[in-house]
Parts: structure tokens; sequence; C-alpha cells
């Protein structure tokens, strides 16, 4: 099956390396209000926050904060309505910190100028966006490539909702990748976006066989630096090597090149995404907990892909294909729990014996027709 056609262009300029912050200043316009996003507070403490002031210089700015992981509609709304009052013209945004804060800020981008609900625009996946504040991001957790894609995932925890969106008006314009920042991660952090990261290859990755060597070739090429580097960070976070490597592929993983004129199958983030409305889980964890099951039951579509990333990820041989593809799905699952160090059983996180709202969930996704999977021909019953 050939390559399908497709039209490619990413916009954001990334500025990579060690004391890359400072070079931010000869692409910001002088004459906007910046406002700074940021979450709980740890680029205060690692100099991120310090050195993007310095940066700034005589711009005028100011803060928001409190932007929490798996951003919540409501707290975002907050900032939308602050620029507002500026003057949505008038604003540039900047994200500091990792994909909540970028996904968050993107949103307040576009809902700046939505007219209606907001919380309709994501449920439109992006569709009527039309305009969208300028942004920029400086990145300090490496895994959902959202410093240099067109998507956003947003929470509404009020209705246990976590739901994206894609606009090309929404991708940062350039964005700061400083290894040194991941100095200051919590290993927990490290830990899920390497996972993350990992996921978003197979996502666009274990589907049909296709012709298309450049994009196969690829992401293998990726999965092999996410194992190697993540059993490096694994045994010292100081490895500068490890963490610039992990970094540059947890942004190659999701920059959308890997994924032009190929299937892709986004299930397993789906129902990820269920995970955490409902249960709060951390984004990675729900993957590793979903991704190997789901290969076990699609094991006959996918076998092929498995078969081969098996080979070229891991060294895995078999003269039977769909036997290779179940060893990769143990080796897979072993990088996630022994090397990575990620829990994959919901039992072990989530304790709680209340399962009523799988029940509720499902009457939602029945009643939205959701199907998934390479061919749309998947439902949550199969
Ligand atoms: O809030 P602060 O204090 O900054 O702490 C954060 C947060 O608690 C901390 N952190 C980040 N950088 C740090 C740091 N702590 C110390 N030192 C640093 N250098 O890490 C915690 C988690 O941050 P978060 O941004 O939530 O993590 P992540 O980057 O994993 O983002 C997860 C979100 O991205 C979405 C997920 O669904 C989830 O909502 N995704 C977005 C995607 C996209 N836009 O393309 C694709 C992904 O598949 C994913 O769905
Ligand atoms: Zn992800």
């Amino acid at each position: 099956m050939p390559i399908n056609n497709f039209n490619f262009h990413n916009s954001t300029r990334i500025l990579f390396g060690k004391n890359t912050i400072p070079q931010l200043s000869k692409y910001l316009p002088e004459d906007k209000h910046y406002i700074i996003c940021y979450g709980g507070g740890s680029i205060k403490k690692n100099g991120v926050y310090d050195s993007l002031i310095t940066t700034l210089g005589s711009r005028k700015h100011e803060d928001f904060h409190g932007i929490e992981p798996n951003p919540d509609y409501e707290t975002l709304m907050k900032c939308v309505n602050r620029c507002k009052e500026i003057g949505v013209d008038k604003v540039y945004l900047l994200a500091v910190g990792g994909g909540s804060i970028a996904d968050g800020v993107k949103f307040i981008a576009a809902a700046c100028y939505y007219h209606g609900e907001p919380w309709d625009m994501v449920l439109e996946s992006g569709a009527k966006i039309t305009n969208a504040v300028p942004m920029s991001c400086i990145l300090t957790l490496p895994a959902t490539g959202s410093e240099s894609n067109p998507s956003a995932v947003i929470s509404y925890r009020k209705i246990n909702r976590k739901q994206s969106f894609k606009s090309e008006l929404v991708y940062p314009q350039v964005s700061v990748l400083d290894p040194d920042t991941m100095l200051s991660l919590p290993m927990r952090q490290i830990q899920n976006g390497v996972v993350d990261a990992f996921v978003h290859v197979c996502e666009q990755y274990v589907t049909e066989l296709q012709d298309a060597d450049c994009q196969d070739r690829y992401a293998e090429g990726l999965l092999k630096a996410l194992v190697k580097n993540g059993e490096r960070i694994m045994k010292d976070q100081k490895d500068y090597i490890a963490r610039s490597n992990i970094m540059w592929a947890a942004n190659q993983a999701l920059n959308t090149l890997i994924a032009q004129g190929v299937k892709e199958d986004w299930a397993t983030h789906m129902i990820g995404h269920e995970i955490t409305a409902n249960l709060g889980l951390d984004h990675g964890q729900t993957l590793a907990i979903v991704q190997p099951r789901l290969f076990e039951l699609k094991i006959k579509e996918k076998k092929d892909k498995l078969a081969l990333l098996g080979l070229a990820v891991f060294g895995i041989q078999d003269s039977n294909v769909e036997e290779c593809a179940k060893k990769t799905i143990i080796e897979i699952e072993n990088f996630y729990t022994k090397t990575m160090g990620v829990k994959n059983k919901i039992s072990e996180i989530d304790c709680s014996q209340d399962k009523a709202w799988i029940d509720t969930l499902c009457a939602r996704l029945e009643k939205d027709g959701a199907k998934w999977g390479e061919n749309q021909n998947n439902t949550y019953r199969s």
C-alpha cells in the first residue's frame, strides 16, 4: 500500500540545547503584553522563570499561574478573561512548563477569539477556530510533543471530561528545549514522559503494513532512542546525553512528521484520557495500563507491525509472525514496568471499588457513536 497524499507544514521554530532561553529574545516582539503561563511553581525553583524575566527585559509582562496537570477548562477561562481585559490583539502568551501548560495556553489562545462557549470549541475538535493569540513555549518536561504540534488536551473536571482539539493556528511560534530544565524533574515525570513518547510513536506506527519506509524506519529509530536513553536516565538523571536525546526524541515522536501519509490509531490515548478524566491517573500511567492489553486484543490486525517493531527495537526473531508479535508485547510491557518503573495495572494504583463510571462512560460512547482504530471500525464493544 503506497504512502497517502499529504500536506505537511510545521511552523514552530525550535531552540534546542543548553542556555537557549535568552535566544527567545530575538523572536519576541517589543510591543506586546506578555502573559507568562505556568503551573504550580517548579519554574520559580529551577531558575527557568528568572532566566525568562531577564530575557523579556523591558517588555511588559505579568504572570498567570496555577494551571494544573491535565489543565482544567475553568482555570484556563480565568486567563481568557484576563486577556480580554487587556485586549486580545495586544497579548502574547508564553507557556512555561510541560504539556499541560502548552496545551492550556493553546486553549487560551484560541478561546480568546472564539465566538460562543469555548468548551464547544473543544467538543468540535477545534474545527471552528478562526484566529488565535500568538504563543511561544519553554518546555521543561519532554513527553507530549505539544511544544511543536497543533493539538491540545483539555480537562473539564466538573463533568469528568478530557477532550482534545487541534488547529494549525495554535502551533507555538518558538519553543525552547533546554535539557537542563529536566534536572529538577521528579523521576515520576521522567518515567511518564518516556512512556508517553514511546506510545506516541506506536500510535502512528503499529497499524497496518504500508510501504512507508521513511516513516517506519524513523519511527523505529525514535523507539530505539527512547529505550536506550530511558535505560540511561533511570541510572542517572544528570546524564546530559540521556536527557538531550529524550527531549529531542519526545519532540519528534509527536511533531506530526512520522504520521504523514500513514494510518494512525489513537485508541490507547482515547481510553487513557477517559481513565484520567474519571480516576485522575497520570497520562503516561494510563497508557502503560491500556496499550499492552489493547495490543493483545488487536493482535490479528497489528501482528505484522508488532513483529517489525520487535525485530527493530528489541531484536526479537521468530519465524511465526504472531509469536513474534506476542513476544514484542511482553518486551514493551517490560520496558514500561521494569526499565521505566511505571505501574501498568489499574488495581495497583486505584483501589476504589466504585465502577459506576464505566457504565456512564460506555453509555456516552454508545450515544456519541465513538469509533477508534486505524480503520475507525472499533467501538468500545469490539
Ligand atoms: O506545575 P509545575 O510546578 O510546573 O509541576 C509540573 C507538574 O506537576 C511538573 N514539572 C514540569 N516540569 C518540571 C516539573 N517539575 C520540576 N521540574 C520541571 N522541570 O510536572 C508535573 C506534570 O506536568 P504536565 O505538564 O502535566 O506533564 P506532561 O508534560 O506529561 O503533560 C501531560 C498533559 O499533556 C496531555 C496529556 O493528556 C496531559 O493532559 N497530552 C498532550 C498532547 C499534545 N498536546 O499533543 C499529547 C499527549 O498524548 C498528551 O495527551
Ligand atoms: Zn500522550
